[in-house]
This record gives C-alpha cells, structure tokens and sequence, in this order.
C-alpha cells in the first residue's frame, strides 16, 4: 500500500516544520511519499517509511528556464517521486505532450511518476470519460519502454471529487482501474479524490487499488493517523 501526500501550496517554512514532527509521529507500517512544496522540498528531513516527493518538474533539462525546477535538480534534494498533470495544473494550461516530456525528464534522473488523470463532472454525465481516461494513460505511456511502464503509479482522480466530499461507486472506480490495467498491466494504481478516514473502508473494497494520493487530509495528521490504520486492515 502507497500513501502519497499532496500538500498542494499550502505550509510557509515554520508551518512546515511543525507539520513535518507531526507527521512523522504518525505510525505506520504503509509507504508514505509526502510531496510538498518545492520549498519545503529542501526543508524535509527523512522519517520512517516516508519517501520525498514533488508535485511538479520542469518539461526542460537545466538551463535557461525562467522559474523551473529540473529533474536533475530534485533529484540533487533526495526526491524519488514526483506527481505529474495533477488536473489542477491541466487546468492551468499543462498539456498532455507537456505531461509526456516531463515523464520522460524525470525518469531520465530515476524518479518515478505519479501520473495524475480523471475525467470532469461533465465528461463522466456524458459517458466521455472512458475516452479521456485512455488518452490521458496512452498519451504518457506510448512515449515509454515497457520497463518504463512497469514503474509508473497512475493515480485516478476524478476531477469532480477533488476537494468537494464527493466520491464515485466502488464499480465507476474498478471501471477506470480496468481500463488503466487493460494498457498498463504492471503500473501501481492510486485513488484520489476527497478521500477520508470515513469513506476509506468502502474504497479498499476495490480491485486493483494499490493506495492512495491525498489532498487535504495529508495537512492533517491525526485524521491521516486512522486513516492509515483502516488501510492496514485491506
Ligand atoms: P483531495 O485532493 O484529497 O483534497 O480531494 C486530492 C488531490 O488533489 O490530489
């Protein structure tokens, strides 16, 4: 089981520190990537089964990039994980070839991809999110070798879960999960969207889940603390 924790941009550098001592009480027997800002990245200081993540990279090697952060350079601060078209940033401009090329930089450096997709509210009522799903996996993974694919995570998350307390059914999940499988049979699949300590005995029900990505339950500790125990029970 992976637990990855998306602190989004939240937590100045003091904030941090005291999330940071937190969260690194929180027992646990499950892996945990804890990706934070790309500040905080370099105020991180290594805890039980806790990997180093980001939640972005730069499309480009290093160079003369305005403002990006470079595989290499993640990499130099001990990040092992990286998330990638998170569909806050799709909805910012990211496109599927720019997703690619960063797949692609960061395996260069050996970090392994948390590739992001999901469908809209408006693309799942008018049954279009099967066809979404498959480009957003196809665009990414026709770029990779099969050793390449046999490391990637996926994480689904529908984008009209992010944030809002809503979740599909079990079966609307394992339907993605089966898609995914169908072009990527040896990636990791992760669930994200709006899941909580309440709702995360049902979601283990499903088939092929291999953990979680989390939003605004990673900023919270103790909540993230039962959380993990109901995992530990799948
Ligand atoms: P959420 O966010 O858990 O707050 O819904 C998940 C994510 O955006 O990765």
């Amino acid at each position: 089981m992976i637990i990855a924790l998306n602190n989004k941009s939240n937590l100045t550098k003091q904030e941090f520190r005291e999330y940071q001592n937190a969260i690194s009480d929180v027992r646990t027997e499950v892996n945990m990537i804890l990706c934070p800002n790309m500040l905080n990245i370099a105020n991180f200081s290594t805890f039980n089964n806790c990997y180093l993540g980001a939640q972005n990279v730069s499309k480009y090697p290093n160079g003369a990039h305005t403002g990006e952060v470079s595989a290499e350079q993640l990499k130099s601060h001990g990040v092992s994980f990286c998330i990638v078209g998170h569909s806050e940033r799709r909805e910012d401009g990211e496109t599927d070839e720019d997703i690619k090329e960063k797949v692609l930089r960061l395996y260069e450096q050996g970090i392994i991809p948390i590739l992001c997709i999901g469908e809209s509210f408006r693309e799942r009522q008018e049954g279009e999110y099967t066809d979404v799903i498959i480009n957003e996996v196809t665009s990414v993974t026709d770029a990779l070798t099969e050793e390449q694919k046999n490391r990637l995570i996926i994480a689904y998350e529908p984008i009209w879960s992010i944030g809002t307390g809503m979740i599909p059914e079990n079966y609307e999940i394992e339907e993605v999960f089966r898609i995914i499988k169908q072009i990527v049979p040896n990636s990791k699949i992760l669930y994200g969207g709006s899941a909580n300590e309440k709702n995360v005995s049902t979601i283990n029900k499903c088939k092929y889940l291999d953990g979680y990505l989390l939003g605004g339950l990673s900023l919270k500790p103790q909540e993230l603390q039962v959380f993990i125990e109901k995992t530990e029970e799948k």
